[in-house]
Protein backbone atom coordinates (compact mmCIF):
# COMPACT_ATOMS: atom_id res chain seq x y z
CA UNK A 1 0.00 0.00 0.00
CA UNK A 2 1.50 3.33 -0.82
CA UNK A 3 2.41 5.71 2.52
CA UNK A 4 0.58 8.84 3.21
CA UNK A 5 2.96 12.01 1.77
CA UNK A 6 1.14 15.83 1.52
CA UNK A 7 5.07 16.57 -0.34
CA UNK A 8 3.02 16.84 -3.27
CA UNK A 9 0.77 19.23 -2.06
CA UNK A 10 2.57 21.42 0.94
CA UNK A 11 3.16 24.00 -1.80
CA UNK A 12 -0.55 24.11 -3.10
CA UNK A 13 -1.77 23.68 0.27
CA UNK A 14 -2.61 27.26 1.52
CA UNK A 15 -3.99 28.34 -2.39
CA UNK A 16 -6.44 25.31 -2.01
CA UNK A 17 -7.39 25.84 1.23
CA UNK A 18 -8.56 29.57 0.75
CA UNK A 19 -9.86 29.22 -2.30
CA UNK A 20 -12.09 26.45 -0.99
CA UNK A 21 -12.71 27.53 2.04
CA UNK A 22 -11.82 31.26 2.36
CA UNK A 23 -10.57 31.80 6.16
CA UNK A 24 -12.96 29.39 7.75
CA UNK A 25 -10.54 26.73 8.57
CA UNK A 26 -8.01 29.54 10.50
CA UNK A 27 -11.33 30.74 12.08
CA UNK A 28 -11.68 27.25 13.12
CA UNK A 29 -8.19 26.71 14.29
CA UNK A 30 -8.00 29.67 16.79
CA UNK A 31 -11.18 29.22 18.05
CA UNK A 32 -10.11 28.56 21.73
CA UNK A 33 -6.54 30.46 21.28
CA UNK A 34 -7.46 33.08 23.75
CA UNK A 35 -9.34 31.23 26.43
CA UNK A 36 -6.71 28.54 27.11
CA UNK A 37 -5.48 27.97 30.58
CA UNK A 38 -2.01 28.86 31.52
CA UNK A 39 -0.22 26.58 29.06
CA UNK A 40 3.64 25.44 29.17
CA UNK A 41 4.10 22.01 27.63
CA UNK A 42 1.95 21.82 24.13
CA UNK A 43 2.07 18.97 21.38
CA UNK A 44 0.74 20.04 18.48
CA UNK A 45 -0.36 17.12 15.72
CA UNK A 46 -0.38 17.57 11.63
CA UNK A 47 -0.26 21.46 11.73
CA UNK A 48 1.27 21.67 7.96
CA UNK A 49 2.13 24.75 7.10
CA UNK A 50 2.07 25.84 10.60
CA UNK A 51 -1.02 28.42 10.61
CA UNK A 52 -2.36 27.46 14.48
CA UNK A 53 1.53 27.75 15.28
CA UNK A 54 1.66 31.09 13.98
CA UNK A 55 -1.49 32.33 15.70
CA UNK A 56 -0.23 30.26 18.77
CA UNK A 57 3.33 32.06 18.96
CA UNK A 58 1.58 35.41 18.49
CA UNK A 59 -0.31 35.17 21.72
CA UNK A 60 1.24 32.89 24.39
CA UNK A 61 5.11 34.29 24.72
CA UNK A 62 6.51 31.89 26.59
CA UNK A 63 5.66 27.78 26.38
CA UNK A 64 7.52 24.53 25.00
CA UNK A 65 6.12 22.85 21.45
CA UNK A 66 6.64 19.72 20.25
CA UNK A 67 5.42 19.93 16.84
CA UNK A 68 5.04 16.83 14.88
CA UNK A 69 4.26 16.31 11.17
CA UNK A 70 5.23 13.47 8.80
CA UNK A 71 5.95 16.04 6.05
CA UNK A 72 9.41 17.48 5.63
CA UNK A 73 8.07 20.46 2.81
CA UNK A 74 5.30 21.00 5.10
CA UNK A 75 7.57 21.67 8.22
CA UNK A 76 9.72 23.89 6.09
CA UNK A 77 6.90 26.05 5.10
CA UNK A 78 5.75 26.31 9.18
CA UNK A 79 9.09 26.93 9.88
CA UNK A 80 9.48 29.77 7.70
CA UNK A 81 6.06 31.13 8.71
CA UNK A 82 7.22 31.60 12.14
CA UNK A 83 10.85 32.40 11.46
CA UNK A 84 10.22 36.36 12.60
CA UNK A 85 7.89 35.69 15.35
CA UNK A 86 9.52 37.53 18.22
CA UNK A 87 9.16 34.64 21.22
CA UNK A 88 10.61 32.86 24.34
CA UNK A 89 9.03 29.97 23.16
CA UNK A 90 10.97 26.82 22.24
CA UNK A 91 9.40 24.96 19.15
CA UNK A 92 11.19 21.14 18.50
CA UNK A 93 9.78 20.46 14.75
CA UNK A 94 10.12 16.92 14.59
CA UNK A 95 9.27 14.95 11.42
CA UNK A 96 7.91 11.63 12.13
CA UNK A 97 4.99 9.70 11.42
CA UNK A 98 2.77 9.86 14.05
CA UNK A 99 2.34 6.26 14.61
CA UNK A 100 5.84 5.63 14.90
CA UNK A 101 6.91 8.66 17.60
CA UNK A 102 7.17 7.36 21.12
CA UNK A 103 4.56 9.90 22.84
CA UNK A 104 5.56 10.87 26.44
CA UNK A 105 3.53 10.68 28.91
CA UNK A 106 2.09 12.80 31.29
CA UNK A 107 3.80 15.59 29.83
CA UNK A 108 1.43 18.59 27.82
CA UNK A 109 -1.06 20.90 28.95
CA UNK A 110 -2.24 21.54 25.65
CA UNK A 111 -2.43 19.06 22.60
CA UNK A 112 -3.51 20.63 19.44
CA UNK A 113 -5.48 18.58 16.20
CA UNK A 114 -6.81 20.74 13.46
CA UNK A 115 -8.08 18.76 10.09
CA UNK A 116 -5.44 15.96 11.15
CA UNK A 117 -7.33 13.13 12.37
CA UNK A 118 -9.63 13.50 9.71
CA UNK A 119 -6.60 11.27 7.55
CA UNK A 120 -7.03 8.17 9.85
CA UNK A 121 -9.15 5.34 10.10
CA UNK A 122 -11.24 4.08 12.58
CA UNK A 123 -8.74 1.68 14.28
CA UNK A 124 -5.51 4.18 13.66
CA UNK A 125 -8.00 7.00 15.28
CA UNK A 126 -8.68 4.89 18.55
CA UNK A 127 -4.88 4.40 18.52
CA UNK A 128 -3.69 7.80 18.41
CA UNK A 129 -6.32 9.00 20.71
CA UNK A 130 -5.40 6.75 23.38
CA UNK A 131 -1.85 8.61 22.60
CA UNK A 132 -3.07 11.86 23.01
CA UNK A 133 -5.06 10.77 26.40
CA UNK A 134 -1.99 9.48 27.30
CA UNK A 135 0.42 12.42 26.97
CA UNK A 136 -1.87 14.94 28.63
CA UNK A 137 -1.63 15.72 32.23
CA UNK A 138 -4.55 15.22 34.36
CA UNK A 139 -6.73 18.96 33.50
CA UNK A 140 -4.83 19.09 30.02
CA UNK A 141 -6.79 19.93 27.16
CA UNK A 142 -7.53 19.00 23.78
CA UNK A 143 -8.03 21.47 20.83
CA UNK A 144 -10.06 19.79 17.81
CA UNK A 145 -10.71 21.43 14.72
CA UNK A 146 -12.10 19.25 11.94
CA UNK A 147 -15.19 18.69 9.26
CA UNK A 148 -18.61 17.98 10.77
CA UNK A 149 -21.32 15.92 9.24
CA UNK A 150 -24.01 18.29 10.10
CA UNK A 151 -27.18 16.83 11.59
CA UNK A 152 -29.47 19.25 9.92
CA UNK A 153 -31.20 17.18 6.18
CA UNK A 154 -30.56 20.84 4.61
CA UNK A 155 -26.90 20.89 5.30
CA UNK A 156 -26.22 17.28 5.02
CA UNK A 157 -27.95 17.45 1.57
CA UNK A 158 -24.72 19.90 0.56
CA UNK A 159 -22.07 18.02 3.21
CA UNK A 160 -22.32 14.18 2.45
CA UNK A 161 -21.15 15.05 -1.28
CA UNK A 162 -18.47 17.31 -0.62
CA UNK A 163 -16.69 15.48 1.73
CA UNK A 164 -16.85 12.56 -0.66
CA UNK A 165 -15.30 14.40 -3.03
CA UNK A 166 -12.48 15.73 -0.61
CA UNK A 167 -12.00 12.42 0.71
CA UNK A 168 -11.45 11.29 -3.50
CA UNK A 169 -8.93 13.75 -3.30
CA UNK A 170 -7.07 13.73 -0.49
CA UNK A 171 -6.57 10.04 -1.01
CA UNK A 172 -5.86 10.59 -4.82
CA UNK A 173 -2.83 13.50 -3.65
CA UNK A 174 -2.07 11.98 -0.62
CA UNK A 175 -2.54 8.20 -0.33
CA UNK A 176 -4.45 8.95 3.15
CA UNK A 177 -5.93 5.83 4.81
CA UNK A 178 -9.32 7.02 5.60
CA UNK A 179 -12.31 7.28 3.26
CA UNK A 180 -14.46 8.88 5.15
CA UNK A 181 -14.96 11.23 8.03
CA UNK A 182 -15.16 9.69 11.47
CA UNK A 183 -16.43 11.42 14.30
CA UNK A 184 -13.67 10.84 17.49
CA UNK A 185 -15.98 11.87 20.31
CA UNK A 186 -16.63 7.84 21.11
CA UNK A 187 -13.01 7.41 21.65
CA UNK A 188 -12.49 10.88 23.49
CA UNK A 189 -15.19 9.85 26.01
CA UNK A 190 -13.61 6.15 26.16
CA UNK A 191 -10.18 7.78 27.00
CA UNK A 192 -11.69 10.12 30.10
CA UNK A 193 -11.82 13.84 27.91
CA UNK A 194 -14.50 15.95 28.42
CA UNK A 195 -16.20 18.10 25.77
CA UNK A 196 -16.23 21.68 27.84
CA UNK A 197 -16.80 24.18 24.78
CA UNK A 198 -17.50 23.97 20.94
CA UNK A 199 -17.85 26.43 18.17
CA UNK A 200 -19.33 25.84 14.41
CA UNK A 201 -18.87 27.54 11.09
CA UNK A 202 -19.67 27.15 7.45
CA UNK A 203 -23.40 25.68 9.01
CA UNK A 204 -22.08 22.98 11.04
CA UNK A 205 -20.08 22.13 8.34
CA UNK A 206 -16.54 23.35 10.20
CA UNK A 207 -16.56 21.79 14.41
CA UNK A 208 -13.41 23.39 16.60
CA UNK A 209 -14.05 21.96 20.41
CA UNK A 210 -12.03 21.87 23.87
CA UNK A 211 -11.79 18.87 25.57
CA UNK A 212 -10.29 18.78 29.24
CA UNK A 213 -8.55 15.20 30.42
CA UNK A 214 -10.12 14.32 33.46
C1 LIG B 1 -4.98 17.69 5.96
S1 LIG B 1 -3.40 18.28 6.48
C2 LIG B 1 -3.86 19.44 7.73
C3 LIG B 1 -2.81 20.44 8.03
C4 LIG B 1 -3.18 21.44 9.12
N1 LIG B 1 -3.41 20.78 10.37
C5 LIG B 1 -4.36 22.27 8.79
O1 LIG B 1 -5.09 22.66 9.73
O2 LIG B 1 -4.58 22.61 7.62
C6 LIG B 1 -2.81 16.93 7.44
C7 LIG B 1 -1.41 17.14 7.98
O3 LIG B 1 -1.12 15.98 8.79
C8 LIG B 1 0.14 15.45 8.42
N2 LIG B 1 0.04 13.98 8.56
C9 LIG B 1 -0.76 13.13 7.86
N3 LIG B 1 -0.57 11.86 8.26
C10 LIG B 1 0.37 11.91 9.23
C11 LIG B 1 1.00 10.93 10.04
N4 LIG B 1 0.71 9.63 9.90
N5 LIG B 1 1.92 11.33 10.96
C12 LIG B 1 2.21 12.65 11.11
N6 LIG B 1 1.66 13.63 10.37
C13 LIG B 1 0.76 13.26 9.43
C14 LIG B 1 0.35 15.86 6.97
O4 LIG B 1 1.71 15.90 6.62
C15 LIG B 1 -0.32 17.22 6.91
O5 LIG B 1 0.57 18.25 7.22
Amino acid sequence: MKKTSFEGLAPWYLLLETLSFGNYLQKCRISFISELKVVKSVLILGDGNGRFLESFLKSNLDAQIDYLDLSKKMITLAKSRVALIPNKTKVVFIQKDVFDWCFPINKYDLVVSNFFLDCFTFKELEHIINKISLSLKPGGELIYGDFNVPKSYFEKFYAIPLLAIMYLFFRITTSITAKKLIDPTIFLNKEGLNLTKEKYYLGSFLKSQLWIKA
